[in-house]
């Protein structure tokens, strides 16, 4: 029996219980439901990457790496932004890899952001960014996407600048919404952002899922963006291994050097054999450059079968979410708030989705919820066999 008291502090987080993606991943494995809530494919990923991580730690490379990363990874990741996106970072003093792009970007508003300091978030927007800037003692700016098409609003985002303002998160493509950004919006930030001191924080996670004709708008193409920028990407989305929380920022000098003096003693290193797997793996870019046609026609077959339901089916340029209008299905439950809507929806009907309401501070409540796509075919098949009846 323990009997001693624990000591009572005031919370860092007062407002912040357990994720929304926990709780609807919880509540779908106790009703057995087709979870396509949390973000995460339910198919292996390729035999070869895990060869590559066997082979390092049989190498030996399971000790301590250096702190911003096997250098070897360090120099694939500044290969393939200049052959994608045309920037040469330098591998030794612009590339760090991280524990997820997570730990990255709560590192990034960490190294820059402290009292005093706003920072502009576009809602929705994923779930880390808000306690991230009120761990670090900022002020969170929201502003909005435009309602309905989930674009972003330059205007807006203009007028919420302010001598204050430390920093902007972006994030294209775009969860929850699958939007991607264009090459005039890329250009209308750099216009905007190019007279003030305000760093961009790019959250680029899903940069090798964009679906033809778009291509991914990296802040790496656009000088004055990259020269400001913090660009974030996750091996976890791209490889299909969200549970090895790997990814790196690209960043230049400067900002790169601010960065590593907190990631130094936040998570000092990531682990070790996956690096060097990485490394070997990422030699061939088959992998990533095929991404887009493989969830292409994962996309269009779940597209296809929500078209013959009473979902509206919303746009999907990127990302491998699916979003969908629930005000026409023919129960009365789409009259519930969509939180409510999804547990229903993962209770009764055996299908586990995401509102898109917790993606906003004040709960937004817009009749739509988000579908993961990430899964075996035969997955999305059974979802849309339960899905048909609404
Ligand atoms: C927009 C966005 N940013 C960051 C992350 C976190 O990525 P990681 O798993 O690499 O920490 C996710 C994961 O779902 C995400 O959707």
């Amino acid at each position: 029996m323990n009997s001693e008291p624990t000591p009572s502090f005031p919370s860092r987080l007062p407002n912040v219980g357990t994720t929304i993606f926990t709780v609807m991943s919880a509540l779908a494995t106790q009703h057995q439901a087709v979870n396509l809530g949390q973000g995460f494919p339910d198919f292996d990923c390729d035999a070869h990457l895990v060869d590559a991580v066997d082979a390092a730690m049989r190498a030996g490379h399971n000790q301590y790496p250096p702190m911003t990363g096997v250098p070897a990874l360090r120099e694939a990741i500044a290969s393939k932004i200049e052959a994608l996106y045309g920037r040469r970072y330098g591998a030794a003093d612009e590339i760090t890899v991280t524990a997820g792009a997570t730990q990255a970007i709560l590192t990034a508003i960490l190294c820059c952001v402290g009292p005093g300091d706003e920072v502009i978030v576009l809602e929705p927007c994923y779930d880390s960014y808000v306690p991230n800037i009120e761990l670090a003692g900022g002020t969170v700016v929201r502003v909005p996407l435009v309602p309905g098409t989930f674009r972003p609003d330059l205007d807006r985002i203009g007028a919420a600048i302010t001598p204050r303002t430390r920093a902007l998160i972006i994030n294209t493509p775009h969860n929850p919404s699958g939007t991607v950004w264009s090459e005039a919006d890329m250009l209308r930030l750099q216009e905007l952002l190019a007279p003030t001191n305000v760093l961009l924080i790019s959250d680029e996670v899903y940069e090798h899922m964009v679906y033809t004709p778009l291509r991914h708008e990296s802040a790496a193409r656009y000088p004055g963006l990259a020269a400001r920028a913090f660009i974030v990407s996750s091996f976890g989305k791209t490889y299909h291994v969200t549970g090895w929380k790997i990814g790196y920022v690209a960043a230049p000098p400067a900002l790169t050097a601010e960065f590593r003096k907190v990631h130094q003693f936040n998570v000092f290193t990531v682990n070790t054999p996956m690096q060097h797997g990485l490394a070997t793996y990422m030699h061939n870019p088959a992998p990533y450059l095929e991404l887009p046609a493989f969830y292409a026609a994962k996309r269009d077959l779940f597209r296809q079968g929500l078209a013959t339901t009473r979902f509206q089916v919303l746009p999907c340029e990127g990302t491998y979410f699916q979003c969908v209008g629930i005000s026409d299905l023919a129960v009365s439950e789409r009259d519930l708030p969509e939180a409510e809507f999804c547990q229903w929806l993962t209770r009764e009907v055996g299908v586990a989705a995401i509102p898109l309401s917790a993606f906003y501070g004040d709960g937004f409540d817009q009749k739509i919820v988000r579908f993961c796509f990430a899964k075996k075919d035969e997955t999305l098949r059974a979802a849309l066999q339960r899905l048909a009846r609404l």
